[in-house]
């Protein structure tokens, strides 16, 4: 952005809006045009948001696309009294956004040991950096199994991830590099659905076992995990339990974690 502009705008960037879908009445996704010169690691964070007057109000949201792709993508809850996506929730294409680019953020390959299978668990928005790395071809360089959880209060919530997948599926390229590498397993709490129950859930009961052929194991498995405070919690007790060690860029783990931001 220009240098007569307020000092909280600079090193802020213009992104043009190309494409809004709103998938609920709680949710939505928008992909954005990506600055030839913005480079992240599939998985991470950015701040971004939208001009508020002498200040810019943003927030981190997850990068939900590749690092290879063209477009960069999110995925947004819509709170109505939400400072942020009470006003973003309008974006239509055409609209300018504002993007600190400098992405960071912990779920990335480079916080995690090697391992076998990489497991991304998530509730609801959650999702969103896990839709970066399963479109990565490195995470199936990397990994030999691929599991995406997702647990939703509602069916229709789980329509964003779904998506997700037919889109690997409708890639040439993409299918062919994610083969048969890559699960998704989506449940419901609050709706009645063909899988049920909180993933903590199925760890504890034998789901999760039955479900993927083995129960969390520290010597091949590898886990990112994404939703709430309280989720990351259980989960993050979860993998503690099974004597896994918590990752970061700079100490590699066999488990890594970040909040579902905006809320
Ligand atoms: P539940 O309906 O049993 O609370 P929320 O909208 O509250 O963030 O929840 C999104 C989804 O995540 C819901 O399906 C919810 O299940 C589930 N969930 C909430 N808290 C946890 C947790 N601590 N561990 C695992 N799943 C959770």
């Amino acid at each position: 952005m220009k240098d007569d502009l307020p000092k909280a705008y600079r090193g802020l960037e213009t992104l043009k809006v190309k494409h809004v879908h709103h998938w609920t009445d709680k949710t939505f996704s928008f992909t954005c045009a990506r600055p030839a010169s913005f480079r992240f690691r599939s998985g991470e964070f950015a701040m971004i948001g939208l001009p508020n007057g002498d200040k810019a109000l943003l927030r981190a949201y997850s990068i939900a696309s590749p690092n290879w792709a063209e477009e960069l993508e999110f995925y947004s809850i819509k709170v109505a009294e939400g400072p942020l996506t009470s006003r973003l929730q309008h974006l239509k294409a055409g609209d300018e956004i504002l993007i600190r680019p400098k992405p960071v953020g912990t779920l990335v390959h480079d916080a995690l040991l090697p391992g076998k299978r990489l497991i991304m668990f998530s509730t609801g928005t959650g999702i969103a950096p896990f839709a970066s790395v399963m479109r990565d071809p490195e995470t199936y360089e990397k990994f030999d199994e691929v599991i995406l959880t997702q647990t939703c209060r509602e069916v229709k919530e789980l329509d964003y991830g779904k998506s997700l997948m037919a889109g690997i599926e409708a890639d040439e390229l993409l299918k062919e590099v994610v083969g048969e590498k890559l699960r998704f397993i989506s449940t419901t709490t609050r709706e009645e659905s063909a899988q049920m129950g909180r993933m903590t859930d199925w760890l504890n009961d034998g789901r999760f076992e039955a479900a993927t052929g083995m129960a969390l194991n520290p010597e091949t498995d590898r886990v990112m995990i994404c939703g709430s405070m309280e989720m990351l919690a259980d989960h993050k007790a979860k993998c503690e339990a099974a004597g896994m060690v918590e990752g970061s860029n700079s100490e590699p783990g066999q488990f890594v974690i970040e909040k579902a931001f905006v809320d």
